[in-house]
């Protein structure tokens, strides 16, 4: 039985202040920055993306570290499509290659590899490795990597009614809406609310990302541009939300 990474904890300082009794089971990823990383730098905006592998790897292992469940990592919304057909040709290049790339690392350390976004957009080939790795994955005990992939938070809402009302046509839906019934409707069900939304760039905007699922998630934006995020980041993130009073609109204790 091959050891998951989450046993073992590391070295870094910052790590060992962290509460283990308050670790966010969820932390949700806006990956933002590489185009200005790389325009700082006179390179095309593609070398900001290549480099923004750098910042994946660095959350990937700091979550694994603090021991966090689940990983989510906003890699492309609907509305990049928007953007020069090289530059998106060129990000689903990334992907595939990062997917190759990590094939071992994600069986070594049981990552289950999951997705969420609308797959059928995507190019077949990237939209087929990306189904081989889940399914691959999909027992697998260690974190629980989403990556968001042609993901809107209002597309995964119209998709959910979309469902809906599918199934009403058909007789098969009776019941009351509830949150709980809407939720069985979105992309990943099972995968709890984000405890912690990070966005990198210093932009404060949710750009459509987990709109449904962000209802009382705790938001830390930081100023670190997305290459260079690092492990250490993420460990200050976790401690600023570990000083938060979350209050879901009740009282303080
Ligand atoms: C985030 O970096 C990556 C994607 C949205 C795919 P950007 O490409 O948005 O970088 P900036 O915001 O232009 O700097
Ligand atoms: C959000 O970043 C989307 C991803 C990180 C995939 P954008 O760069 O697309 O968002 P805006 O345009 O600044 O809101
Ligand atoms: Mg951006």
């Amino acid at each position: 039985m091959k050891k998951s990474k989450q046993e073992g904890r590391g070295e870094h300082p910052l790590l060992k202040l962290i509460d283990t009794s308050k670790i966010p089971a969820h932390v949700a990823i806006i990956m933002d920055g590489n185009g200005r990383w790389a325009k700082s730098r006179g390179l095309a905006r593609i070398e900001g993306h290549k480099a923004g592998i750098e910042g994946v790897k660095a959350a990937v292992e700091a979550a694994q570290e603090v021991g966090v469940k689940y990983l989510t990592l906003y890699a492309f919304s609907v509305e990049n499509w928007k953007r020069p057909e090289s530059e998106v040709k060129e990000l689903f290049n990334l992907l595939d290659h990062y997917l190759e790339k990590e094939k071992e690392k994600i069986e070594e350390e049981q990552i289950r590899f999951r997705t969420i976004g609308r797959l059928n957009d995507l190019p077949k080939k990237t939209k087929k490795n990306l189904e081989d790795v889940q399914n691959k994955t999909m027992n697998h005990k260690g974190l629980t990597l989403t990556f968001a992939l042609s993901y809107g938070g209002r597309a995964e809402i119209c998709d959910a009614i979309g469902k809906m009302i599918g199934k009403a046509k058909m007789g098969e839906f009776s019941s009351e809406v509830t949150e709980d019934i809407v939720q069985k409707y979105l992309y990943a069900p099972d995968l709890p609310d984000p405890d912690l939304l990070i966005r990198t760039s210093g932009e404060y905007r949710i750009s459509n990302f987990l709109l449904w699922q962000i209802a009382y998630t705790e938001i830390i934006i930081l100023d670190v541009l997305w290459p260079d995020f690092r492990p250490e980041h993420f460990y200050e993130a976790v401690l600023d939300y570990q000083r938060r009073e979350r209050r879901y609109g009740g009282v303080s204790e």
